[in-house]
């Protein structure tokens, strides 16, 4: 597939029930030269989606040149769990339409797809929608700053 990519650094990682669309997207995005690092699992017995979230949040939160794509059945347990993590933007998607708008508003920084929602060939055209789309900036980078400023006043007492 040609893409007009905006996005170079991928890490991937899903539970048990998005292992199967994690295995194709990855093996995809690898076939068009993408740089993507599986953080797991490496089969499909049954895990803990919390598990894998946090590896690949984490490696989001620590490295802003990074972005995450992260599956488990329905989308949202890896949803709960990634957006605890300072910096980490984590969009659920099941539509071509919010792929784009996630990144041109919200400046997604992980794709989460829901492996027992979506088909794969839809899977596969949100993760090419996302992958392609740059965020707008302007003043849908004024509000992602009233986002992040909400830790700090958290962790000041002031909310
Ligand atoms: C696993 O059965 C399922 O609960 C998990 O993949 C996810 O959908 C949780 O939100």
């Amino acid at each position: 597939m040609n893409r007009d990519l905006k996005i170079s650094k991928i890490v991937i990682a899903s539970d048990h029930a998005g292992f199967e669309l994690k295995e194709s997207i990855t093996e995809c995005l690898r076939g068009d030269g993408i740089s993507i690092e599986d953080l797991g699992p490496s089969n499909s017995d049954r895990v803990d989606y919390p598990d894998y979230g946090i590896k690949l949040a984490k490696a989001v939160s620590d490295d802003e040149s990074l972005n995450g794509i992260v599956i488990c059945g329905t989308g949202i347990g890896m949803s709960i769990v990634v957006n605890r993590f300072p910096k980490v933007r984590g969009t659920l998607c099941s539509d071509v339409y919010t792929a784009k708008l996630c990144r041109q508003h919200n400046d997604s920084n992980v794709l989460i797809l829901g492996g027992r929602v979506v088909g794969s060939g839809l899977a596969h055209e949100i993760v090419n929608t996302w992958l392609a789309t740059p965020f707008e900036g302007g003043r849908h980078s004024e509000r992602l700053k009233k986002i992040d400023e909400i830790e700090n006043m958290l962790i000041k007492g002031e909310l």
